[in-house]
């Protein structure tokens, strides 16, 4: 595998690989890489030529400076676990790397940065739109892949490169899970172990929400989420939201849009976890 930390390094030895004729697939993580993340590389191992993960703390998708010095840095473990999944080209370029200058890029995304993770981290989703673009400009991947775990993210980006005209293949992927239902994340293992036992009534509530559609209205539903996940002193629902699979509008009755989500942040002691799921 291949490590790069300059921009044009990585540029030049990608652009040699698409002259070739060899297709990329790219990953972008921020590194502290999980069976979550493993899964993205595998699938674009079996669609790609070369396969390219970019590890990168990007500090501006971050509002609260704590959770950017919190957040986990495993670059060791990290690199040999992407050797054991066959990355070919691992991109972990510095903070000044990326960005020399102050970033003053602002994109519009409407209605889909306002609502849900976007209200409750307001310039997150810019941040992850600035980075993953300056990203595809420097790997220009024919196919990126991204998670369905972070559902609105994916809108974001799937948007963003319609906006700007990218030719790149956006595939969703998955959410990876424990066996007991809990969608993985870096930030599971800073449960405690009471904690990590109570933490699967998050996809198991957000599973129960199927057996409503039709007995009760979507935002009965969303109230009835709402109190089986409070019951446990140790959670709080920030927001539950079930909304248009595709433009994460509010849907007032069932049949409002072809496809529905149902996203969802709940604090869990000190640690904040978001999951989702299709309904339909
Ligand atoms: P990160 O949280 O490291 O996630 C990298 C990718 O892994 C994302 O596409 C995310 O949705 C996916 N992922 C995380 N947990 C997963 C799971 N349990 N199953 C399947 N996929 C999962 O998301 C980011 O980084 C950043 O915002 C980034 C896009 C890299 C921009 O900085």
């Amino acid at each position: 595998m291949k490590i790069f930390s300059s921009i044009t390094e990585t540029k030049t030895y990608l652009e040699e690989s698409s002259k070739k004729g060899k297709s990329i697939g790219f990953v972008p993580t921020m590194g502290a890489l999980h069976r979550g993340h493993i899964s993205l590389l595998q699938q674009a191992n079996l669609e790609n030529d070369v396969v390219v993960c970019s590890i990168f703390v990007n500090p501006i998708q971050f509002n609260k400076k704590e959770d950017l010095e919190k957040y986990p840095r495993t670059f060791e473990d990290d690199v040999l676990k992407l050797r054991e999944v066959q990355c070919d080209v691992l991109f972990a370029p510095s903070v000044d790397e990326m960005y020399p200058e102050p970033v003053l890029e602002r994109f519009d995304f409407g209605h889909l940065d306002k609502v849900m993770e976007g209200r409750q981290r307001p310039g997150h989703f810019n941040g992850v739109a600035v980075v993953v673009r300056k990203l595809f400009e420097i790997i220009s991947p024919h196919k990126a892949y991204f998670g369905l775990k972070d559902y609105q993210q994916l809108k974001i980006i799937q948007t963003m490169v319609e906006k700007l005209g990218m030719d790149i293949d956006i595939v969703p992927c998955a959410t990876l899970r424990e066996k007991d239902g809990l969608a993985m994340s870096s930030r599971n293992v800073r449960l405690s172990k009471y904690e990590r036992s109570i933490a699967p009534v998050i996809f198991r509530v957000l599973n129960g929400l199927k057996d409503k559609i039709g007995t009760m209205s979507p935002l009965e539903a969303q109230e009835w989420g709402t109190v089986q996940i409070n019951k446990f002193d140790e959670m709080s629902v920030e927001y539950l939201s079930i909304a248009g699979a595709d433009d994460l509008l509010q849907v007032n009755t069932w049949d409002d849009k072809k496809s529905v989500v149902a996203c969802a942040a709940v604090n869990l002691g000190k640690v904040r976890l978001i999951d989702n799921i299709i309904l339909f």
